[in-house]
């Protein structure tokens, strides 16, 4: 120190201090009682200038103590619609739940006590682009922790952070059809527009009046024009239109900047790119999203129940559906197909429930294309027939759904199963299904959403899993658990797809696989391959241009690992 000037020693060390400070203030996102976190008269003045649109936000356990009768009904805390009128709520109650925080927070249904746990602490609830691009400035310039939510259907837990603030956009319902809609110079022809906060029984009750369909999920309240679209978005008609990321033509968007941007083929290419894709939550906030619309067409939609007398049977009914799954592809079928299991003994029961879809096909016909499996199903001994049911209609009603079944805790690993196995080793299903009952597995999910248009459009450059194109389905296995489970229980059921179901899914797909990002687990270990396959680097590239201070970071999402699991503090 000796001989400099004590004025610059001064300067010297307030310079230190400064820079110590940002080095802080990069490390962590501020929290109440951090320095630089807003005053509250900095949340009033925010409140004004998005029109007193910022609301405290609960658990929504704690949401059903405040209405008229002190509860929620067991209907109105298993309703997606219902749930999405309390801003904190989560469909998969779970992911409210602070698990993960010390001490534990949680706030359970009908508890005595109710903490915060990883809910976000206010929300705005945004009606216009303008309130989004406050809500973007004001987290930006007092480093908040940032969650979106459409719907608050995702099962990564991703629209919810501890100590953040949310930025809801469930009031962007605009939706509109159009004959003709140009990317640039080029009439793309029939589109819809959706606003974000549009549920996927609003696309099919508009389609059917307008006569057209567009690609979207099987589910009443899911958001096609926010996550579903970002994850790549599957439908029972992709196998005839391809994925929801095949036919996005362009987004409105509020990047970190607060920027509002249209993004197609020709502007922000690169962020066209990764929001076909790249991960839900990860880019900015959509506004809306312009798909491609096709003219309706009617299709025969049909519930088949196949009771299986334990696993052995269970197993060898998996292996005849997969030689038998290629039996539908002349009429690019969809079809959902569950094993649920009743117990969890190997001699306990289970029933197979295929839910399938067949474009332009007569009730006739469809039960042409499904009867060899079917008999073939009957031929084995411990298999019967429970119930079928065959419906011809416009596909928008086959797809609608008045709700969603919600509210209870649960967490899926998944993978994408290759075309190949099905064809070259169905028997290598059978066994692996035979695996995962034994495991304990109640729910084993699999879609019918790949191969056809799916894998044609392989040639389309967008940040889809290139495991996409050469699959044949999706499949989903989810534990459950209910509110008396212990937190060391609890604990063990989320790490079980891990250490126990993904070594039994990749005897199906062969050594690290493909698996999709919105339907999955979110403690993959290897989320940049698994759910991004060789994308990752021009992803990460791209995060860097839009999103240059992490401001929209997700679980598994591009940038997460630079973060710890609630997206508070770099690691
Ligand atoms: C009952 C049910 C059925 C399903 N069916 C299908 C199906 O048929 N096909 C399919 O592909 N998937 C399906 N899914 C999965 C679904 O795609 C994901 O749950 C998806 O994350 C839902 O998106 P969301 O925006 O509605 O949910 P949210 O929980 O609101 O958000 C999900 C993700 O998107 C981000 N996000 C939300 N809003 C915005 C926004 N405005 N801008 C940018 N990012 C945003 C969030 O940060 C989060 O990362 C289903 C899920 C459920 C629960
Ligand atoms: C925001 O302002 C509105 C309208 O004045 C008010 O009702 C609401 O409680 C305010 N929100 C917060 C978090 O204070
Ligand atoms: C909570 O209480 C309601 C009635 O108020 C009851 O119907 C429900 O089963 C209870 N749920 C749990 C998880 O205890
Ligand atoms: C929704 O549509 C209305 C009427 O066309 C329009 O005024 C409004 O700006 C739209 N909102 C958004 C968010 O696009
Ligand atoms: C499941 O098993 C239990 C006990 O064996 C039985 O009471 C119940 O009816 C079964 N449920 C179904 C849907 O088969
Ligand atoms: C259904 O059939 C009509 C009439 O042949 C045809 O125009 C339309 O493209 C078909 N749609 C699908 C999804 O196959
Ligand atoms: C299926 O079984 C039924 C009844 O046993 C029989 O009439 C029919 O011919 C069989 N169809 C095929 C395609 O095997
Ligand atoms: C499963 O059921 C089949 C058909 O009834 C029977 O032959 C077999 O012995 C049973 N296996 C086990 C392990 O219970
Ligand atoms: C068959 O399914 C349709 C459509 O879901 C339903 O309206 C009808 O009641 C069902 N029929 C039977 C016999 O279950
Ligand atoms: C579609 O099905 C409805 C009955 O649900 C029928 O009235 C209509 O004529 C059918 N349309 C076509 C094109 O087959």
């Amino acid at each position: 120190m000796k001989g400099l000037d004590s004025s610059l020693v001064v300067l010297l060390c307030a310079l230190l201090a400064e820079s110590q400070d940002t080095a802080r203030k990069a490390a962590c996102r501020t929290v109440p009682g951090s320095p630089g976190y807003p005053s509250a008269a900095e949340w009033d003045a925010f409140n004004a200038t998005v029109f007193g649109r910022l609301v405290t936000v609960v658990p929504s356990a704690k949401f059903c103590t405040t209405l008229p009768g002190g509860a929620c009904t067991d209907d109105q805390w298993a309703s997606a619609l219902f749930r999405s009128t309390i801003p904190g709520a989560m469909d998969q109650v779970n992911w409210e739940q602070g698990y993960d925080l010390s001490p534990p927070s949680l706030c359970l249904r009908n508890g005595t006590t109710c903490g915060q746990g990883d809910v976000p602490l206010y929300s705005v609830e945004a009606e216009t682009v303008e309130d989004i691009q406050a809500a973007v400035k004001f987290s930006s310039a007092h480093n908040l922790r940032v969650v979106l939510k459409s719907s608050g259907h995702d099962g990564l837990g991703r629209s919810t952070a501890p100590n953040s603030l949310l930025i809801h956009t469930h009031n962007f319902q605009n939706i509109s059809f159009q004959d003709s809609f140009f990317v640039g110079s080029k009439d793309m022809g029939s589109v819809v527009t959706l606003g974000s906060g549009v549920y996927a029984h609003t696309l099919y009750e508009q389609g059917k009046a307008n006569g057209k369909i567009a690609v979207g999920g099987s589910a009443a309240t899911v958001c096609n024009a926010a996550g579903w679209i970002q994850g790549a978005g599957h439908s029972a008609i992709s196998p005839t239109f391809g994925l929801g990321a095949d036919n996005a033509l362009e987004f409105d968007i509020v990047v970190a900047s607060g920027e509002l941007l249209k993004v197609n083929a020709n502007s922000h290419a690169d962020l066209f790119y990764a929001l076909r894709g790249g991960g839900a939550g990860s880019w900015g906030v959509i506004v809306s999203v312009t798909f491609q619309a096709y003219p309706t067409f009617n299709a025969t939609s049909s519930v088949i129940i196949l009771g299986a007398e334990n696993d052995t049977v269970a197993s060898s009914l998996a292996t005849l559906h997969a030689q038998h799954i290629f039996d539908w592809d002349s009429v690019h079928a969809g079809q959902y197909f569950w094993f649920l299991k009743n117990g969890t003994s190997a001699d306990a029961p289970s029933i197979l429930l295929l839910n399938t879809y067949m474009p332009n096909t007569t009730t006739s016909q469809s039960v042409a294309l499904l009867t060899p499996f079917l008999n073939a199903s009957l031929a084995l001994p411990g298999v019967a027939l429970l119930s079928q049911n065959f419906t011809y209609s416009d596909i928008n009603d086959a797809l609608y759904q008045a709700d969603d079944s919600v509210g209870s805790n649960f967490v899926f690993g998944s993978r994408l199963i290759p075309a190949a196995t099905y064809r070259d080793s169905p028997a290598t299903i059978g066994k692996a299904y035979k695996q995962l009952l034994a495991s304990g597995a109640t729910t084993i999910l699999g879609h019918l959403v790949a191969g056809g248009k799916v894998a044609e459009n392989a040639k389309i450059s967008s940040a889809v899993h290139p495991a996409w194109r050469t699959a044949k389905a999706h499949v989903i296995v989810t534990t459950e658990w209910d509110d008396s489970a212990s937190l060391a229980e609890i604990n063990q059921i989320r790490h079980f797809f891990q250490k126990v179901q993904v070594p039994i899914f990749d005897e199906m797909t062969g050594p690290n696989a493909g698996a999709y990002s919105n339907e999955a687990d979110v403690l993959e270990p290897h989320f940049q391959t698994t759910f991004f396959g060789p994308h990752y680097a021009k992803l990460s590239a791209i995060k860097r241009k839009y999103d240059p201070e992490d401001l929209f970071i997700v679980g598994a999402g591009v940038g997460s690992e630079r973060w710890d699991e609630w997206g508070l503090c770099r690691v």
